[in-house]
């Protein structure tokens, strides 16, 4: 559905993003993360075509956007919806009329825009507030209008810049729920532009992590979460753990049912390695839960533990310096 290759941008001789390569498949909900200024916006506003490039290839929804004249723009534009954290609705259009809007552009009837319009506020579970003004609405509300009007020309993908930064949790919970609908429901693909990993965790399929303006991974969710620490590390910019001196630290990574409860006994007393846990956790991505635990073991049996967890095809990590910082 987005093919991107090689794409390179910049502004005033600044290079804002960097030999960016992406697929995204039909149908799929894509994470895209990273820290303010990384290039998000930009990227986005590249594949929906308000935006030009100065390399590489891009081609979303069978259009190749590199020569594209002004009015196959205007077609083209058609087959994109776009939300923002803003929600960017027109203060003085009530309700309806702000989700009639893309269709009046588009010479629609006046019945089948009002046909259209209520048919979307009921998808969103928000067609009883059509005569309000959006002044009278709440954040979660402001958006769900927003998502309506994306989504009145029938868009093959939806954009998603920051869609639910301004909300509280719960009401990104609920925006989440309602995308993700949409997504299995309307077979949208949906492109999710956040610095908050935790909306990635979520819903998303497959994620990437976009720093100073190159893809620093790119993988299912559950491998960004699993192996990408590094640039995932970066992203979230936190202490991890601290390390008992001459010791290091080992990550442990079991998925669903393979949390390996028996692992660390056979560990210590199989191959005799004295250890101590420092951390575990197991967390929910979608529907499947995945679990780390850190043990530290003294440097001068590391190197035995490491060849054991290898013959265990245990997945393990041992952490490095650089990923401890602040
Ligand atoms: N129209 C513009 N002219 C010049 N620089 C811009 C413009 N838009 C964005 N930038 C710069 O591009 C970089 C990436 O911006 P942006 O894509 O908005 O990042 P993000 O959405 O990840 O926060 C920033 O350094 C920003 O200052
Ligand atoms: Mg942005």
């Amino acid at each position: 559905m987005i093919k991107i290759k090689n794409l390179n941008k910049s502004y005033d001789m600044d290079n804002i993003l960097t030999d960016i390569n992406l697929n995204i498949s039909k149908g799929q909900i894509y994470g895209l993360m990273g820290q303010s200024g990384a290039g998000k916006s930009t990227l986005l506003r590249c594949i929906n075509g308000l935006e030009n490039f100065d390399s590489g290839e891009l081609l979303v929804a069978d259009t190749n956007l590199k020569h594209i004249s002004k009015n196959d723009l205007r077609v083209f534009r058609k087959k994109i919806g776009m939300i923002f954290q803003d929600f960017a609705l027109m203060s003085r259009r009530n309700v309806l009329e702000n989700v009639a809007l893309p269709m009046e552009c588009w010479n629609y009837s006046p019945m089948e825009i009002k046909k259209k319009s209520e048919a979307l506020l009921e998808l969103v579970g928000i067609l009883y507030k059509k005569n309000s003004m959006p002044s009278e609405l709440s954040g979660g509300q402001k958006q769900r209008v927003a998502i309506a009007r994306a989504l009145s020309l029938n868009p093959e993908i939806l954009l998603c810049d920051e869609a639910t930064s301004a909300l509280d949790p719960n009401t990104t919970d609920s925006i989440l729920n309602l995308l993700s609908d949409i997504n299995k429901e309307m077979g949208i693909t949906i492109v999710l532009v956040t610095h908050e990993v935790d909306v990635i965790k979520n819903i998303c399929d497959r994620a990437a992590i976009i720093s100073k303006g190159r893809i620093v991974a790119n993988n299912t969710v559950e491998d960004i979460f699993l192996k990408e620490s590094e640039a995932l590390y970066e992203l979230i910019g936190k202490k991890i753990l601290t390390i008992p001196k001459n010791h290091k630290i080992i990550k442990l990574s079991a998925r669903n049912d393979d949390v390996q409860s028996n692992f660390i006994w056979e560990l210590s007393t199989q191959n005799k390695t004295k250890l101590s846990i420092v951390s575990a956790n197991i967390e929910q991505y979608k529907n499947k839960s995945f679990g780390h635990l850190y043990i530290s073991v003294h440097d001068n049996e590391i190197e035995s533990a490491l060849k054991y967890c290898s013959s265990k095809k245990i997945d393990y990590e041992l952490i490095t310096e650089n990923m401890m910082r602040e």
